[in-house]
């Protein structure tokens, strides 16, 4: 097959990011600048701080990936850029810098959704797979990419610090949405749980990862009566997540215990672990009971709409660091008979391979490619 490169460029967050694929080969290349600590004493994103990072990192951040890959930009036959869902201050810093290459390289220009990127990215070939394992699965008609790791149609449960989604797959810019957040996503409500508890938010996997190792110290059922969110829901079933009752919760338990001016001591600490635990325990039951009921409604559409079932879920964002979201994930497929596909963890979080690897099935099916731009400016309503 005649092999095309695809550079993707993301910034809808916190990360810088730009990698080079093979419609063929896969990966090529990827860099990213993470501005994760420079918000972490602010307590969340910034987002004009984020857009003046982005601004400072973008051209190294591209030129490092087309380094990194080996390609210099004539070699590229499209840029792929996250154009949305994010923080419209820092989403424009990365169109901006792909309008201006596709035009001055005469590139074609790709569109990318950030959370179709992050479930199509399990597709992407790696390079020791060799193509074995293709075909095999679900005998679902041909595939554009013979030998990806998740084929359609799939199961993709998204947790991470912006994002709550369960979708299924079904192809390329074909998905249905089976869940979404109703309120914190995830990472937010590990966050701000931690916050609550006094932890330090600033090493790696910031809040999150803190309280999964402060609650390995607490007894998760010392608090029992802490909720399993919508666990009693009438109507409708979705498959929506909400987190912030169960934060919420956990600020009133500790206040109960504590007194209402309490600070963090040693006397306490066994306490806010058990809290720490107690919220987790929750909180990933929570997502178990979902993704659980989503595999079931999945396997039905699918049915319904004479589609083989789904064969694969699809594991990422960065809460799926979290070793018992891990575990109760594994016995969620085990129980629904489906294979998990875990991305490694750097494609989980925000990053600029995911972009252009959706570019590159994007380009592969000829479908939301765009040509290349007319000017080096971007759309109206730029500054
Ligand atoms: O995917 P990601 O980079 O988030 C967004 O880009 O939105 O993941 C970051 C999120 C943060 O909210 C962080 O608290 C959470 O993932 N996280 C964890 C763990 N490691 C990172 N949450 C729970 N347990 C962990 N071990
Ligand atoms: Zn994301």
């Amino acid at each position: 097959a005649n092999e095309q490169l695809i550079l993707g460029i993301e910034s809808s967050c916190d990360e810088t990011g730009a990698a080079v694929v093979s419609t063929t080969r896969g990966l090529l290349g990827e860099a990213l600048a993470s501005q994760t600590e420079s918000h972490a004493k602010h307590g969340g994103v910034v987002p004009d701080l984020a857009r003046d990072l982005h601004v400072a990192a973008m051209d190294d951040v591209v030129a490092e990936a087309l380094r990194d890959a080996n390609v210099s930009p004539e070699q590229l036959t499209a840029v792929a850029v996250t154009i949305g869902p994010g923080l419209s201050l820092c989403l424009k810093v990365g169109v901006a810098k792909a309008t201006k290459l596709a035009h001055q390289y005469q590139l074609s220009f790709i569109p990318v959704h950030h959370m179709e990127a992050h479930a199509l990215v399990a597709r992407m070939p790696l390079h020791d797979d060799g193509g074995g394992g293709g075909g095999g699965g679900g005998g679902g008609g041909e595939d554009a990419v013979p030998s990806a790791r998740a084929r359609f149609p799939f199961i993709c449960v998204l947790a991470s610090g912006g994002h709550n989604l369960v979708t299924l797959c079904r192809g390329v810019g074909s998905h249905t949405i089976l869940g979404l957040c109703l309120d914190d996503a995830m990472g937010e409500a590990f966050e701000k749980t931690a916050r609550l508890l006094h932890l330090d938010a600033s090493g790696p996997g910031g809040g999150g990862a803190a309280l999964e190792k402060f609650a390995t110290l607490g007894n998760p059922k010392a608090f029992p009566n802490l909720p399993v969110p919508l666990r009693n829901q009438r109507g409708p079933k979705t498959c929506d997540f909400s987190f912030a009752g169960l934060k919420t919760s956990v600020r009133m338990a500790l206040e109960k215990e504590l007194g209402e001016g309490w600070a963090p001591s040693d006397e306490n600490a066994s306490v806010r672990a058990d809290l720490a635990a107690g919220f987790q325990r929750c909180a990933v039951k929570h997502l178990e009971e979902r993704t659980d009921r989503a595999c079931e409604w999945a396997k039905s559409l699918c049915k319904r709409d004479g589609l083989p079932a789904p064969r694969q879920l699809v594991l990422a964002g960065g809460v799926a660091a979290n070793s018992s979201v891990r575990a109760s994930i594994e016995r969620i497929c085990g129980a629904n008979d489906l294979e998990l596909v875990a991305p490694p963890p750097r494609w989980c979080t925000d990053n600029g391979v995911m972009v252009a690897w959706c570019g590159a099935e994007r380009l592969l099916r000829d479908d939301g490619v765009l040509a290349p731009p007319e000017t080096a400016e971007p759309l109206e309503g730029e500054k």
